[in-house]
């Protein structure tokens, strides 16, 4: 398969034909999700929850970031890469932006970067600056205490407004693509019907021109919470508990490992003298 690109997605949206995202976060993970034929991977700072243990997604460096890009890109040659802009390294000035954003592509590297929130004059900065750059907007996961907590945003018919402006605007700035998290489900229509570039959902209803979950999430690998919008496709996370659990039972009881786990070559008679 060839690696998908822009103009790809760009014609994707075109034909209708949908597009699939899911986060991914290390070489195993990848090397899977690339065996599936999905188009795009998102190496999201979800991992700072799903990997790392961490109750947010706040705490996550650029450098925690880039080691999770560079085994993905490796792992799966043809989805393209999102390397996700972690909080902080973003938000003080345009040059920090931009420097943090060289740095997913040149040390991670990944093929685009996705940022939080309807900030049009940094997305167009990073775009001026040859990086292609995706937007996220709805709930805004790193921001969320100012939203008022992980809440279905945008019910009322101005905050609706408010994110098809920012939609509009981010098309305008140069984003190639922009993810829609937990919004109303016409509200993720309007948005898809609003702007010429590809609207992926996450809790964003049917109409959007793609769907991305975590990885995690889908394949019931994390058990602390599960959203409303996440559909799980497998519970891997039981059958591996399964495993383990007998595992250990056989390895107590002496049935693991069996003659054919282990390597001959010499006789206990042999040894009798050491
Ligand atoms: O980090 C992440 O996994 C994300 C998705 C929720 C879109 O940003």
């Amino acid at each position: 398969m060839a690696k998908v690109t822009i103009q790809k997605l760009k014609e994707m949206k075109q034909k209708g034909e949908k597009i699939s995202m899911v986060t991914a976060y290390d070489y195993a993970q990848a090397v899977l999700v690339e065996k599936s034929g999905i188009e795009i991977i998102l190496v999201g700072d979800s991992l700072a929850m799903t990997m790392l243990g961490d109750e947010g997604t706040v705490r996550l460096t650029t450098e925690e970031m880039i080691a999770h890009i560079k085994p993905v890109v490796k792992g799966a040659p043809t989805p393209m890469i999102v390397g996700d802009m972690v909080f902080g390294s973003y938000n003080e000035s345009i040059s920090q932006a931009i420097r943090s954003a060289n740095r997913l592509m040149k040390e991670g590297g990944c093929d685009v970067i996705k940022l939080e929130g309807g900030r049009p004059e940094v997305v167009s900065a990073i775009v001026e600056a040859g990086i292609p750059v995706q937007g996220h907007i709805g709930l805004t996961p790193q921001t969320a205490s100012m939203l008022g907590g992980f809440k279905v945003q945008g019910k009322s018919l101005e905050a609706a407004q408010r994110i098809i402006d920012e939609a509009k605007a981010l098309e305008e700035a140069g984003a190639f693509s922009i993810v829609v998290e937990c919004v109303p489900e016409e509200l993720g229509r309007a948005i898809t019907e609003a702007v010429s570039i590809p609207i992926i959902g996450i809790g964003a209803g049917r109409y959007c021109d793609g769907q991305v979950l975590v990885f995690h999430d889908m394949l019931g690998l994390f058990d602390k919470f599960l959203p409303k919008f996440v559909k799980q496709y497998a519970q891997i996370g039981d059958e591996i508990v399964k495993a383990l659990s007998t595992y250990k039972e056989e390895v107590r009881q002496g049935v693991f490992p069996e003659e054919k786990h282990t390597f001959g070559g010499l006789s206990r008679e042999d040894l009798k003298d050491l």
